[in-house]
């Protein structure tokens, strides 16, 4: 999706700065465009391609790391996700690593080949948490799906226009084959390993750990306002967004005499 942006961004200056006329050396098609440094030039978005260049180096650098352990029908954990988490990194996503855990207070016992589950607010609650699991695994675009189903009144009937809505190439059947399946199984059992594994255990959730890390501190830090801790922690420049870098743009202002 990002690249998708970028190129309608390019295509954009492009057509403001040469008016629309690419020059003749131009042979590539525009997603080739950024793919060397000639190309670039030749294409006219040498500039362009360097500054997405330098934004996208960030993310492979030191994005902050914050992962959420919780349960799909939980309130609180239904409240961060949607009210701090996901406004938290659509501002920030480039500088910041979100990883989901839908599993939190959940119980397994191993029945065959496979496990069964239990969860705490019942039989709704497993099937939420094993469609969004399965969704991690078969989408990029899985975080917006789950935004979409945790900010609805009824997380489960809004799962399938959600998918629709943001993966609209992603079949619900197919969906529906990993959360029936082992494979939705095996996930699900991964998600109660990671769990399992947190140190400090967690004896709540939502259950927050920034780079790893579960203190008191964080957590508290994080449900107050996450985006003033992840911008206290990018090392580096800071994302404008941060207020790290003034631009002048802001501060030019049309005064009323
Ligand atoms: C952008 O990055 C890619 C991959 O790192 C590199 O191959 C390419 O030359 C860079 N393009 C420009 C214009 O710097
Ligand atoms: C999906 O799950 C399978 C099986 O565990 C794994 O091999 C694969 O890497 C996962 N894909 C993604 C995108 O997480």
């Amino acid at each position: 999706m990002r690249a998708a942006l970028l190129l309608v961004l390019t295509v954009y200056f492009v057509s403001q700065c040469d008016g629309g006329e690419l020059s003749s050396l131009c042979t590539q098609p525009p997603s080739k465009w950024c793919s060397s440094l000639d190309t670039a030039i030749q294409c006219g978005v040498l500039k362009q391609c360097l500054m997405s260049n330098f934004t996208r180096s960030h993310p492979k650098e030191d994005p902050v790391q914050v992962a959420l352990y919780y349960e799909s029908l939980c309130p609180g954990c239904r409240l961060f996700l949607t009210e701090m988490l996901f406004p938290t990194w659509l501002l920030l996503n480039e500088f910041m690593s979100v990883t989901l855990v839908p599993y939190g207070n959940a119980r397994e016992k191993p029945d065959g080949q496979k496990y069964v589950y239990e969860c705490q607010h019942g039989e709704e609650e497993c099937l939420g948490n094993m469609i969004e699991t399965c969704l991690l695994n078969m989408t990029e675009m899985a975080f917006p799906i789950i935004f979409c189903m945790e900010s609805s009144t009824d997380v489960l009937k809004s799962a399938q226009s959600c998918v629709q809505l943001y993966s609209p190439q992603l079949s619900w059947d197919t969906v529906m084959g990993c959360v029936k399946g082992d494979l939705g199984n095996q996930l699900m059992h991964q998600n109660a390993l990671k769990t399992e594994a947190l140190n400090p255990p967690h004896d709540y959730v939502p259950w927050i750990t920034v780079n790893g890390v579960h203190t008191d501190d964080l957590q508290q830090k994080a449900s107050t306002s996450l985006f003033s801790l992840v911008c206290g922690m990018i090392k580096g420049t800071k994302p404008e967004a941060c207020g790290g870098s003034q631009n002048k743009h802001y501060r030019s202002y049309c005064h009323n005499k």
